[in-house]
């Protein structure tokens, strides 16, 4: 049948344009978003193009194209790494430690090129980013794979970790896309997110990172894509491997061609017409090393012009063209001169290193954290050592490891403590656990740290009570747990030092403001172990209510985001100690009424919680949980008599049975699409 263009289109024509314009869309406001930083629509509006594009790939299923946006996390964990040659071998850099080293670089350079010592190399400057290499293969304009650097001459096959890296496109944008494109660049994590990850380890009860190297490494080298992608990796792009089709003559313009096609390049590159300029550029990065939102370790100086590039040439690792100008290191040498424990909220003691004070880039550090007993026999630290100690990302310095190099044979090793160092109760090392704990009850650094923690910014927010009044109140016997707080009146405060009238009203105000503040910070504020932030807003969207989440079972609680069984049954624990349920009811007479925070305030399903079970073809459950979330809804894992919804796939069974008993109202996935897409008259 010969087609005409006056033929109406077929519903695949028709999706199949919608599905490409969403594609060039979704992309463009992720380039604006990761790129530019200058976002146009919301992250509601971006997250309905996304649904859109993600619901007619369903519809058909033929339109899906491996770099379609809603294909960035893909396929399942790997056994392990498959190694990738490359085509070109990717070089390191030499090192220049100094000015004077940079100098040199440049003299080395006139004198192979003959050039008189008073005529300027054009370079161009680059922050050396602290990350790990990586080269990238765009064929056609879409990304095929990504490989670490390895050996330099081959690496790991990455590629299905390097597509979550979202500011990364899929599939270049713009004219003149060369038939194949390889580009090396670091990938990196900003502080925010090293930081971010490391608060989520230690509520896990796992070592933290010791730096954001080594936290991006661990994400990229990640075999299951699933949890890199749950790491915001980033990446700058900063030099060719193979090229097809594209020609540049100098650094600049690979650059400028690159960014055009939509590949990220630090913004902070600059050309620079003689090694003075460049070294005031070193000089200038340095300063600014302290206030850039990620680690840098220098910065890089190429030979602008290809042609002298090529001139120059290559030694066997590194090439004659560039030279990397490191900055001093945040490392230093010292001895640990003694192990001290200190006892958290949670009566987790954890070992500190004391050091004999050494200074890392204009800070004096005296303390390190080893964070376990497992740690400090996997790094085999004794009391004695040399160690090498590093500052990185704003964290408490870290130590790297011991020199067993410098060791005399005095050093001894410290065994875990058997006794609590503050209240001399028995130690308890729980199974599957690193971590050693002191249960005592009235252990005071815990009541200390589980007030502090309880009036903390992010917790209740209880203004102006900090350690020094903690202090006092658990000096003066005023309180014994969170609950007393709410009992507390203007004369105990007057028996504070230094107190007056209007400092103990105030407090006075902050302690009663508190009694309103959301249920997730109360939840958070309650101190439950592995309930971060996060989890706990979670639990306040899933549940509306203290009752509910106390009563909530282990099924209910695993099917709530970012809950997985050890987090369920660490709340299980909480809420079925009775001394815990005492404290909590002791608040809430007192007036503590925890305020539920709605995500979408008047969404359609507020107040609602669905239920979804059986086999899901149209959607994934995570993705069902967030489409009802965004919707002011929650989604728990059994059905009760409150249930608003059950959404049941195939072969449901007995949760289905149960809603049916219970009358709760049960749809079918096709239902369930069509309730979302009916108008919001809820306001
Ligand atoms: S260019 C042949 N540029 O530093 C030139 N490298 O010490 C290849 N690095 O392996 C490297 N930022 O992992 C270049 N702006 C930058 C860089 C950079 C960080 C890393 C890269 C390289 C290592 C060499």
């Amino acid at each position: 049948m010969q087609l005409s263009l006056l033929d109406p289109a077929t519903p695949e024509e028709i999706a199949r344009s919608r599905a490409e314009e969403l594609r060039r869309l979704l992309e463009q406001h992720n380039r604006l978003y990761y790129l530019q930083d200058a976002p146009v629509i919301s992250d509601a509006e971006y997250d309905a193009l996304f649904r859109e594009l993600q619901q007619l790939e369903r519809q058909f299923p033929e339109l899906v194209t491996s770099s379609s946006p809603t294909q960035r996390v893909g396929g399942a964990p790997l056994a392990k790494f498959a190694p990738l040659a490359h085509r070109l071998p990717m070089l390191s850099l030499e090192n220049a430690v100094n000015e004077s080293e940079i100098a040199d670089f440049d003299q080395r350079l006139k004198k192979i090129l003959g050039l008189p010592a008073e005529q300027g190399i054009t370079y161009l400057c680059e922050p050396k980013m602290d990350g790990l290499a990586v080269e990238l293969i765009y064929s056609e304009g879409v990304l095929t794979s990504a490989a670490t650097r390895g050996d330099g001459l081959t690496g790991e096959d990455v590629t299905e970790n390097v597509r979550t890296i979202r500011s990364l496109p899929l599939r270049l944008t713009g004219s003149n896309v060369p038939r194949l494109l390889e580009v090396r660049g670091e990938v990196f994590l900003s502080l925010e997110s090293f930081q971010q990850i490391n608060r989520e380890k230690e509520e896990n009860g796992e070592p933290p990172f010791v730096n954001p190297r080594n936290a991006a490494a661990g994400s990229l080298r990640q075999l299951d894509p699933r949890i890199t992608a749950r790491r915001p990796l980033s990446i700058f792009c900063y030099a060719p491997g193979l090229v097809e089709g594209a020609e540049f003559d100098c650094q600049q313009a690979f650059f400028d061609s690159i960014s055009a096609w939509g590949l990220p390049v630090n913004p902070l590159v600059r050309r620079a017409n003689n090694i003075d300029e460049a070294i005031e550029y070193y000089r200038q990065m340095l300063l600014q090393r302290e206030s850039l939102p990620y680690e840098i370790d220098g910065t890089v100086i190429k030979v602008d012009a290809f042609h002298l590039q090529r001139e120059l040439g290559e030694k066997s690792r590194s090439p004659r063209w560039a030279v990397a100008c490191k900055f001093p290191p945040r490392q230093a040498e010292t001895v640990l001169e003694d192990i001290l424990l200190s006892v958290g909220r949670t009566g987790v003691i954890t070992p500190v290193a004391q050091l004999r004070p050494v200074e890392i880039s204009g800070v004096t550090v005296s303390r390190a954290t080893l964070h376990n007993w497992d740690e400090i026999a996997l790094k085999d630290i004794r009391i004695g050592d040399t160690v090498l100690v590093e500052r990185a990302g704003d964290v408490i310095p870290a130590v790297v490891r011991v020199l067993t190099e410098k060791r005399s044979g005095a050093e001894r090793p410290l065994p875990p403590p058997e006794r609590c160092p503050e209240c001399g109760s028995a130690i308890v090392r729980i199974a599957d656990e690193v971590a050693v704990r002191c249960m005592g009850l009235s252990c005071p650094p815990q009541i200390r740290q589980s007030i502090l923690h309880f009036a903390s910014r992010n917790a209740m927010d209880i203004e102006g009570l900090g350690e020094k009044f903690v202090e006092q109140l658990l000096s003066l016997g005023l309180v014994t747990s969170v609950a007393d707080i709410y009992r507390l009146s203007k004369d105990d405060f007057m028996r504070f030092e230094r107190m007056g009238d209007k400092l103990a009203a105030k407090l006075l105000a902050a302690i009663d403001k508190s009694k309103q503040q959301e249920l997730g910070r109360f939840i958070f504020a309650l101190g439950i172990r592995h309930v971060g932030e996060r989890t706990a807003k979670a639990l306040a969207q899933a549940f509306g209510s203290l009752e509910h989440l106390e009563q909530a079972t282990m099924e209910e609680l695993v099917s709530i985001r970012d809950v997985g069984a050890t987090v369920a049954e660490s709340i299980r624990t909480f809420f079925d100690n009775q001394d815990n349920i005492a404290v909590i009811r002791r608040m809430l007479a007192a007036g503590v009424t925890p305020t539920v925070e709605q995500k979408k305030v008047g969404g359609r399903f507020t107040g609602k919680s669905f239920v979804f079970t059986g086999t899901l073809t149209r959607f994934t459950r995570e993705e069902a949980q967030r489409l009802v979330e965004n919707e002011g809804g929650g989604a728990v894992g059994s059905v009760s008599k409150k249930t608003g919804y059950v959404v049941a796939g195939a072969d449901a069974g007995s949760k289905l049975t149960k809603a049916r008993e219970l009358g709760v109202t049960v749809l079918s996935e096709e239902e369930f699409l069509e309730l979302l897409e009916q108008p919001d008259t809820s306001g």
